[in-house]
């Protein structure tokens, strides 16, 4: 039945739906950025200076903490903020199963091992219940991540924290902006770690990546990281790293932070919308979002209870709508990390196996949301 429905000509009046536009978003800062791009190239201060200053100030201040640290991409940011709580060799650091690659990427960067925990069925994010059971003498840290822009379940994972002595180190880079019980992602636990890479909520016009804290010393051990071990020129306090953030990139932030809580709102409707829209259709689980947080819908992810989910996806491209999968595969069961993956995580594998992440970006229109919801609908109605 599925294929008969594959099969029919695609309405060419419709909208097409990309999974999201950066084109446009962009098209419409052209004069704007052209404008700091301009300003670069009368100083040619292109590393550091005034506008990473600038940006830093600035990204602190919307996250509520006391210091952001610029830097070179989100997973140097994880790196960076390992070395500087001292997570290092024989160490052991609680991760979620379900993730981008490089939450558990720079956890082996540090030289610890990840310990993969199992995600909660309803909120996608690491299940806090299970914790607990995975902890040894090893283990000296917890990385929730905020994934597809919702916060973890914080009060659970700084218990925890608190009763074992474990540092927190938030992944942030999917959730500039989101809540947490009126607390901001990025400070709520010891540390949290951005990405801004070009299609995140705040993204640059390449790499770059920031970590906030409220500790004095990490902020300290974070800066002398970033560039060469030290805070000065040819001082080397420590064995570092080249991580700093290009000036372009922290102007570019700078200028797109002001815009951000409003295209956050923009994602949060069309996550309305596609709500009410698909609420009907009973294949298809919506997100769950708990009482108290604010998600930033960086991606809004549906779970399908029937149907197979290659042949909607191919259903959905005809018409020209372009989905994504976050993620095909729980880290621990990619090729790279087979040698930690020591237990199962049957909630992530099954549903790395079903869920189906639909277009959404800020700009996206209403039309275009009500097209690809009736997709759905139509799709689910004849399988
Ligand atoms: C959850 C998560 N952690 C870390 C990263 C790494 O950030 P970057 O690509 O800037 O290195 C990303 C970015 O894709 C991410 O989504």
């Amino acid at each position: 039945m599925a294929e008969q429905i594959v099969k029919e000509a695609p309405n060419r009046t419709a909208p097409t739906v990309p999974f999201m536009d950066l084109v446009s978003e962009h098209q419409r800062l052209r004069d704007e950025l052209r404008q700091i791009w301009d300003g670069l190239l009368d100083t040619a201060a292109f590393v550091g200076g005034p506008q990473v200053d600038q940006f830093e100030r600035s990204f602190a201040e919307f996250c509520e903490v006391k210091h952001a640290i610029g830097v070179a991409n989100g997973t140097d940011a994880l790196v960076l903020a390992l070395k500087a709580l001292g997570v290092g060799r024989n160490d052991e650091v609680i991760v979620p199963a379900n993730t981008f690659v490089a939450t558990a990427e720079a956890i082996v960067h540090s030289g610890a091992k990840p310990v993969f925990v199992d995600i909660d069925p309803r909120t996608y994010n690491i299940d806090a219940c299970q914790i607990e059971r995975h902890l040894t003498r090893q283990t000296r840290a917890i990385i929730p991540v905020h994934l597809y822009g919702q916060p973890a379940d914080m009060d659970a994972v700084l218990a925890i924290a608190r009763r074992h002595g474990l540092k927190v180190i938030e992944d942030s880079a999917q959730a500039h902006g989101a809540r947490y019980r009126g607390q901001r992602a990025g400070s709520i636990g010891d540390v949290a770690c951005f990405s801004f890479y070009p299609a995140k909520n705040l993204g640059a016009c390449g790499d770059a990546g920031a970590v906030v804290t409220n500790d004095d010393d990490t902020a300290t051990a974070v800066r002398r990281l970033r560039d060469h071990g030290g805070l000065k020129k040819y001082e080397h306090h420590s064995i570092g790293y080249n991580s700093r953030l290009d000036s372009l990139q922290a102007a570019v932030l700078h200028r797109k932070l002001r815009y951000l809580e409003r295209r956050n709102e923009m994602r949060r409707r069309h996550a309305e919308t596609y709500n009410e829209l698909l609420a009907s259709i009973p294949a298809i689980v919506t997100p769950f979002v708990p009482g108290g947080v604010e998600s930033v819908y960086h991606l809004y992810v549906v779970r399908l209870e029937k149907g197979n989910r290659s042949d909607l996806q191919r259903y959905l491209q005809e018409r020209g709508v372009q989905t994504g999968i976050h993620y095909p595969a729980p880290i621990p069961c990619t090729p790279a990390f087979a040698r930690f993956n020591v237990h199962a995580c049957p909630v992530a594998e099954q549903y790395a196996a079903t869920i189906l992440s639909l277009p959404m970006f800020p700009d996206m229109e209403e039309r275009q949301v009500e097209y690809v919801a009736k997709l759905l609908s139509d799709y689910m109605e004849v399988i």
